[in-house]
């Protein structure tokens, strides 16, 4: 983590949320922000590399404004205790980063029944950003910035297996989650049409990070080693994601997907627009927000 960056105050007062902080790109998003000013609040499932985490920010960024809240994002019911105490402890959210995410070698279910990677990677972000939507409207103007990935190039959502029961393949379940940010961003910039809050999606490149490395010792040795020779710095994984949350360029800037700081296009199923309510309507469903 590096925060050899420039330092600027169009962040000051803006209270910032980001999940999957204690880590990789997260993590040196928080750090970037926490630079800039913004106040950070930095979400992770262990408190240990939570309080860490702060504690590096604070060493790198002395007058940064730093908070963590605990949750494991794959299970419903602490997602919905974080939004709580989000709301118990603050009163307004000017930017939610959604960024936690893994990868699963062999299908595993979440504490829910949810196959681990869907959980994790799609529903966490879907109910997440639904429990705080209504602070961030009335914190406007806001943003919610989802990252993706070009996994999700050519790795449709089948909708016949959102389970990911048939063929299980780590490729193709994690290409599909996210599919599945891609096209939920689409969706909620359409419902958020007007309401001062943009939401876009972002691949931030090959990174080095510890993506993957849950997989088991093979993968903990062969991953780091294929990323150091393919990926690039955190920094620069970072990047698309700080500017999104902060440039003054992408101001009323929604619905789109960016790479390296620029919107392009994303998979050409992802633009099917009865995919996207599709996926809402069965997020709703499962994550309970229909009964609500
Ligand atoms: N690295 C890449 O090349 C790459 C490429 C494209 C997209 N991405 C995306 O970038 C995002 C960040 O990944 P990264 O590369 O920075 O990987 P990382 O270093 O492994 O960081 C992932 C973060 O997510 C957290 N997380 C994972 N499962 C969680 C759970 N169940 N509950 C709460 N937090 C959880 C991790 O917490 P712990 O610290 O406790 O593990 C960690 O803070 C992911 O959405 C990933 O899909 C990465």
């Amino acid at each position: 983590m590096n925060a050899n960056m420039v330092q600027s105050n169009t962040m000051e007062s803006k209270i910032c949320l980001i999940t999957g902080a204690t880590s990789g790109i997260g993590k040196q998003t928080a750090l970037e922000l926490a630079v800039m000013g913004a106040a950070v609040i930095v979400v992770g499932r262990s408190p240990e590399k939570c309080t860490r985490t702060a504690e590096e920010i604070m060493q790198q960024a002395p007058s940064a404004n730093v908070d963590f809240l605990v949750a494991d994002l794959s299970s419903l019911e602490q997602i919905r205790k974080l939004a709580e105490e989000f709301h118990r402890r603050f009163s307004r959210l000017d930017v939610l980063v959604n960024n936690a995410g893994a990868l699963f070698l062999r299908r595993q279910l979440s504490v829910d029944g949810f196959e681990m990677t869907f959980a994790t990677n799609h529903l966490n972000y879907f109910l997440l950003t639904n429990l705080l939507l209504d602070t961030l409207k009335a914190s406007a103007p806001a943003r919610i910035v989802n990252v993706a990935s070009k996994s999700h190039l050519q790795s449709p959502l089948d909708f016949d297996d959102l389970q990911n029961e048939v063929d299980y393949g780590l490729r193709k379940v994690y290409g599909r989650s996210k599919f599945a940010n891609v096209i939920f961003t689409y969706e909620l910039a359409h419902r958020l049409a007007d309401a001062g809050v943009t939401v876009n999606v972002l691949h931030p490149g090959l990174v080095v990070t510890n993506m993957g490395k849950n997989n088991g010792l093979v993968a903990k040795i062969f991953q780091p080693l294929y990323l150091k020779w393919r990926g690039i710095p955190v920094e620069e994984g970072a990047r698309t994601v700080v500017y999104l949350v902060s440039s003054p360029e992408v101001e009323g800037v929604t619905g789109k997907y960016f790479y390296k700081e620029k919107a392009i296009d994303s998979d050409p199923a992802t633009y099917v627009k009865e995919d996207w309510k599709r996926l809402w309507e069965i997020s709703e469903r499962m994550t309970g927000l229909a009964d609500a």
